[in-house]
This record gives C-alpha cells, sequence and structure tokens, in this order.
C-alpha cells in the first residue's frame, strides 16, 4: 500500500532523514519507533505532502505521490493525525470531527463516519458539544484520532499518539489501534513509547539520527540486545 524508497529529508542544510525505506502492506499495522530528533516526524510529514523530500520517491497504491499536496492525499485516503494533536481548541468535538470529514462529498457517508468514531469512543458522544480545549489530554487525543479517521481513509499515520498520557489511556489507544484491522484500515503508528508499538505492530523500524538502524518483528526486536538497550530499555 506505501513504498517509501530512498527517501531523503533536509531543512537547509540540515539532514533530518536520509536513504529511508520502508513499505506498508494493507492491512497491516506498522511501527516507526525512535528517539527524540530521529526523523520520524519529518518521515511523517514527507508521506503525508507536508514537507517536500529532497530525494527519493513514496508510492501509495502504486501512485509516486510525491510532492502532491496534502488536500490531493487525504481524498486518496491518506490521513496524518499529526504529533500534538492539531485540533481546535475553540470548537467543539462534533465541529472538529466535521473538519476532518471536510473533503467527503458524500454527506451519508460523512454521518456514518460520525457515528463510528462514537462507537470506537463513546464519550466523544456524550461530550460532542464540549471545547476540544477543555478535555484531558486523552479525551483530545480520542478527538485526534478520530478527525484523522473522519478523512475516511485507507491508510492512517498516528504520530505519537501516546506522547504525555497515562499508561491507563495509552492502553486504550494501543486497544483502539488493534480495533483499527477490523475497519480494514492500514496504520503507520509513529512512537517514542516503543511498549505500545511492540504490543500491536506486525513489524517495526527502528530509527535514529535519521536513519533505518533495524527492521523486524516486535518478538524479534525485544530478542536482540542491541536493540533492547539502545532503543526499548525506557
Ligand atoms: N522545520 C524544521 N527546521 C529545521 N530543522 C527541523 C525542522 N523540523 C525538524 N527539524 C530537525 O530535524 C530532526 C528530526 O526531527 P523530527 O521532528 O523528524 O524528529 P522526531 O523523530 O519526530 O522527534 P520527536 O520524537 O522529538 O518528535 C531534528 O533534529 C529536528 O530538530
Ligand atoms: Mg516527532
Amino acid at each position: 500500500m506505501l513504498e517509501v524508497s530512498n527517501l531523503v529529508v533536509r531543512y537547509g542544510p540540515f539532514l533530518a532523514c536520509d536513504a529511508i525505506n520502508l513499505s506498508v502492506k494493507a492491512g497491516e499495522i506498522v511501527g516507526l519507533i525512535g528517539p527524540n530528533g530521529a526523523g520520524k516526524s519529518s518521515i511523517a510529514r514527507a508521506i503525508a505532502g507536508l514537507v517536500t523530500p529532497a530525494s527519493g520517491s513514496i508510492h501509495f497504491e502504486g501512485v509516486n505521490i510525491l510532492g502532491a499536496p496534502s488536500h490531493m492525499l487525504i481524498r486518496r485516503g491518506l490521513s496524518l493525525v499529526p504529533e500534538g494533536r492539531g485540533l481546535f481548541p475553540h470548537m467543539s468535538v462534533e465541529e472538529n470531527l466535521l473538519m476532518g470529514g471536510y473533503s467527503l462529498i458524500n454527506q451519508e457517508r460523512r454521518k456514518a463516519l460520525m457515528e463510528r468514531c462514537y462507537e470506537l469512543f463513546p464519550i466523544m458522544k456524550q461530550r460532542r458539544n464540549q471545547m476540544v480545549g477543555t478535555m484531558s489530554g486523552g479525551q483530545q487525543q480520542m478527538v485526534a484520532v478520530s478527525v484523522g479517521l473522519m478523512g475516511d481513509p485507507k491508510l492512517c499515520i498516528f504520530d505519537e499518539p501516546s506522547l504525555g498520557l497515562a499508561p491507563i489511556v495509552i492502553q486504550q489507544i494501543g486497544e483502539t489501534l488493534e480495533g483499527m484491522r477490523k475497519l480494514d484500515l492500514t496504520v503507520l503508528l509513529i512512537e517514542q513509547n516503543a511498549k505500545l508499538a511492540t504490543t500491536v505492530a506486525d513489524h517495526i523500524y527502528v530509527i535514529s539520527a535519521g536513519r533505518i538502524q533495524h527492521h523486524d518483528k516486535p518478538q524479534a526486536l525485544l530478542q536482540n540486545p542491541e536493540v533492547l538497550e539502545k532503543f526499548l530499555s525506557a
């Protein structure tokens, strides 16, 4: 579904990530983990059309999407739930959801997607008129995930959904991600929290200093002493 080849992202002279190769097949949950500043969000932003890569190619469902603007990518079925959530804090839950579904022409589909979000997170239905900025971090993350799903994506990229959340809420996020398999969604999960990724991902890319250092199934990574010490000890 997604093939990233030899991707290079630069900010001026600074090389944020180099020679990145990664692939996500339909129906998979794929992890991308690594420490602060490793280049994870740069990869996410490049895939979602928010930064222009210096070189490389990005194929989504067989089409080279490199350089395509993000609003076109949403229409193709690629959605990014950004680091920091990207919500409108002064708008209600429901208004945020509608913003997530703005690119959908079919009103019925938009309504059905909103219902699906409310089924996934019943608390949001109760709180649908609450201003998002007044919600807890965990609730806001649920809204952010839902806004991503409102674009009716085939592939959803989550950039650090667990950031700043309590372990119990992180566990809920994990369960939600598992639930996405049943919805026929494909997920690229970006995390510093290696534990969440090793719990839910089918396979994981480990990135550090702008380069993919390891790629394996979670069980194998958990048995690799070097990976354990450097990346999974936190
Ligand atoms: N707009 C920018 N201008 C200049 N440098 C940037 C910019 N965005 C990111 N960088 C740099 O690129 C490198 C990779 O950043 P990136 O945000 O991709 O890391 P990350 O793996 O997502 O880190 P974190 O886990 O802290 O979110 C960092 O050194 C960062 O300072
Ligand atoms: Mg980041």
